[in-house]
Order: C-alpha cells, then structure tokens, then sequence
C-alpha cells in the first residue's frame, strides 16, 4: 500500500489523481491532500478519503474548511494553508509518494520539499522543473527520491528511455497537438479571445496549460523540462506537431531506430504509470488500434508561435531566464483572461519581461523565488500598457 500525498487536488491532474485512488483501493492510500481555493471540492474530497492532513492556499479558506469538516463530524484531519501547509502536506512521515500537480510556481517549494525529504515524486507542475529544476534534480541525487514525470510527453521519454542507454539516445521528440490555432492564419491572431483558446482540440486541462497550449508556450516548457529531467542540450531536444495526440512522444537513438509511446489522451495513463512505476499494473485505459488510419507529423511554426522561439533562447541560458520565461507568462496568461491583454501580448510581454532578465544561475529556491517575483513585478509593469504591447 502507497500512501499518497496529492498537491493541487482540486485541479484537473489531482483529481485523475484521486480516480486512480479510487480504482485501485488495495494499492494506494490518500494521506494528505493540498488545493488552492476550492472550499467545497475540498471539503468533498476530506469527507470520501478522510486523509491525515489537508492544506489550502489562504488562512480564511482553511478556517471555513475546519469549520465545515467539525460539522460533517468529520474529526482528526489537521488543516494548514499556505506554503507551509503544502509543504507539510508533501512531507508528512506516513507519506510514499506525492504528486505534485499545483499549478504554476506556488507548487515550486512544495516540491522541492518533497524531494529534499526522500519523497518519491510525480511531478505534474512543470514550472516547478522549469524555475528550479538544477535545485531539484540535485537535491534528488543527494536524498535518493525518485522523480516520475506525469506530463504526458516526459512520460513517454521515460518510458521510451526503457529501451536504451542515454549514452545511446540521438535526441529526443516531444509531439505536440498545434493547439487549437495550428491552421489559424497569423493575420487573424491578434483577434483570438479567451473563449476560443480554452477550447483546445485533444485535451481537458486546467486553464492556464490550456492557453499555454494555444500558444504553445507549453510545448516551450516541456522542452526546458525534457532537457532538465533527461539531461539533454536543448538541441536534442526536437518539436513535431502530431494532431492526433496518439503518440505522446518519441526517442530517437543513435543507430536510428525510433521509439514511441501511443496511448488514450487520457492523463489518468500517465499518472498512473508513475505511481505504480516501476511496475506496470492493468487498466481499462486501453487504446485502439484498428481506429487508427494515419498519424500525421509538421514541422512547428516558429513565426506563428514565437513561444517556441522564446523558450528554446531560455533553454540554452538557464538560471533566470527560465524563471522569467515561465513567471512572464503566468502573468500574461491570467491578464488574457481577464481580457485585458491581446492573445499576441502573451509573446509580446514575455519577450520584454526577458530582455530586461539579467542572466544569473540561482543557488537556492529562495532566490528561485526572488528572480520570479521579479520577472512578475515586470510583467504586470508591460501588461498594464498592455495597450502599447499590442
Ligand atoms: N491537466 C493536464 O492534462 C496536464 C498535463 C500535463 C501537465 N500538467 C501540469 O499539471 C499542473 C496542474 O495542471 P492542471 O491542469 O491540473 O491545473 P488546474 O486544473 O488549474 O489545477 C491546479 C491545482 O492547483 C491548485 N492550486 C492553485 N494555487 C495553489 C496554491 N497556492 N496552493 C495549493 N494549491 C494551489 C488548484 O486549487 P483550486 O482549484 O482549489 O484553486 C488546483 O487544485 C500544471 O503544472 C500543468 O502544467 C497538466
């Protein structure tokens, strides 16, 4: 029996996270569990699995969820909030294993917590890899904790790796879906309003990855994740545009054979995969074949999407050009939303937030946290001229 710690419960990887739970009750156990604002998810979620302890991102939401858990009679479940609260959540001592699916920075030291306690990780928060990923991958080879990506793509590196040694890998290609704009002309870009990019074509996401994914920013991400976690050049790592999302990515190995990993677009698959890694256990989550009539490969389109142009320069510089990429865009996502940032302004404002970043490696997740905070106060100064930006 795992005992499971489940950051970003309430989201949409936490809560495939809990349906595996619920499928297999002789394998995995919830101990503790950490959301964001959602009081009434949360609350549901503490009455059905009863964990040890349970944190939220605010004191005033952890006080109504203490105040609803004493009259459902539910007794015994400590509650935290903040940081801390999550960081506690992720390093309880009954806790095996902790999925870390917050999203954005906030999930950053709770998974860095988690890691520096010995805690097995599946990691869903790619920003966490993105702003500290040298801090974490270190810290792992130091306490011996494992790190299982969850993010469909590195999970199927991962499990692609299986067939060879890395000495043996040529480079690596991660698919991407090319969004729901991947036909859109670019004179039309400037147009495109919150409602269109959050319908994205293969995936049900959280908003923030699902924009992410319009401007392929996300694909920008993993790719500064694969080189983290596989340790690659970002050179070896390779982008395809691969509409169908059948295969989730692929190992190209130096006598040229190429590995991929098909499956269902069904992140439950994934997760799954790290919890149980490194076995592999049965699943109704089948794909199939005989549906399958092509798979189409494109080359990205680096002028339509200039994300990818912007995350390959962050790739190549690390420290706090990685940081600024990623806290740029998480500011200029949410002001998109709120309508007040045009869909182009989301490269725009990244853009600037990094010619102004002065090139520095972090050595602690404190200043990790500093460069992000920085990166922010200069998004939100380029967002608010937003209408210059545009
Ligand atoms: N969804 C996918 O298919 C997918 C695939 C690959 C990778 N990922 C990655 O997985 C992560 C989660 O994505 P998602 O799509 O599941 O996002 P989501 O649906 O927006 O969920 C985010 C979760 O984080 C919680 N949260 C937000 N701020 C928090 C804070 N300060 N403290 C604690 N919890 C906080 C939210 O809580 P409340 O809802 O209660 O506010 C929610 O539980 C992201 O890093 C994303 O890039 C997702």
């Amino acid at each position: 029996m795992k005992n499971i710690a489940v950051l970003g419960s309430t989201g949409s990887i936490g809560t495939s996270t809990l349906d595996i739970c619920e499928q297999y009750p002789e394998r995995y156990r919830v101990a503790s569990l950490a959301a964001g604002k959602n009081l009434a998810a949360t609350l549901q979620q503490c009455l059905r699995w009863r964990p040890a302890f349970v944190s939220m991102a605010e004191e005033e939401t952890a006080d109504l969820l203490k105040r609803g858990l004493r009259e459902s009679g539910a007794d015994g479940i400590e509650v935290g909030f903040g940081a801390e609260g999550s960081v506690r959540a992720a390093t309880l001592a009954e806790v095996d294993f902790v999925v870390c699916a917050v999203v954005g920075v906030a999930g950053l030291e709770a998974t860095y917590a988690a890691v520096a306690s010995g805690k097995d990780v599946g990691l869903a928060n790619k920003e966490a890899m993105v702003a500290a990923g040298d801090l974490i991958l270190a810290k792992a080879r130091e306490t011996g904790a494992a790190i299982l990506p969850i993010d469909s793509e590195h999970n199927a590196i991962h499990q692609c790796m299986r067939g060879g040694t890395q000495a043996e890998v040529k480079q690596i290609w991660l698919t991407a879906s090319g969004g729901p704009f991947r036909n859109t002309p670019l004179a039309e870009f400037a147009k495109i309003t919150p409602q269109q990019a959050l319908k994205h074509p293969t995936w049900v996401m959280g908003q923030r990855i699902t924009i992410d994914s319009a401007t392929m920013l996300n694909k920008g991400l993993e790719i500064i994740e694969a080189c983290r976690l596989f340790d690659l050049p970002a050179d070896k790592v390779r982008v395809t545009v691969h509409p169908q999302s059948t295969i989730h990515s692929l190992v190209e190995y130096v006598d040229g054979s190429i590995l991929a990993q098909l499956s269902v677009t069904d992140m439950r698959l994934p997760i799954l995969y790290a919890m149980a890694y490194p076995e592999r256990v049965p699943s109704n989550l089948t794909f199939d074949l005989t549906t399958l009539s092509h798979l189409d490969f494109q080359q990205p389109d680096f002028e339509r999407f200039p994300c990818l142009r912007l995350s390959y320069e962050a790739a190549k510089a690390g420290g706090t050009h990685c940081i600024a990429l990623n806290a740029a865009d998480e500011v200029a996502v949410e002001a998109f939303l709120a309508g007040k940032l045009s869909f182009n302004g989301i490269a725009q404002t990244i853009e600037r937030v990094l010619e102004s970043t002065a090139l520095r490696q972090p050595e602690s997740i404190a200043e990790v946290l500093e460069a992000d905070g920085a990166a922010r106060d200069l998004a939100h100064s380029v967002t608010a001229g937003a209408l210059a930006v545009v």
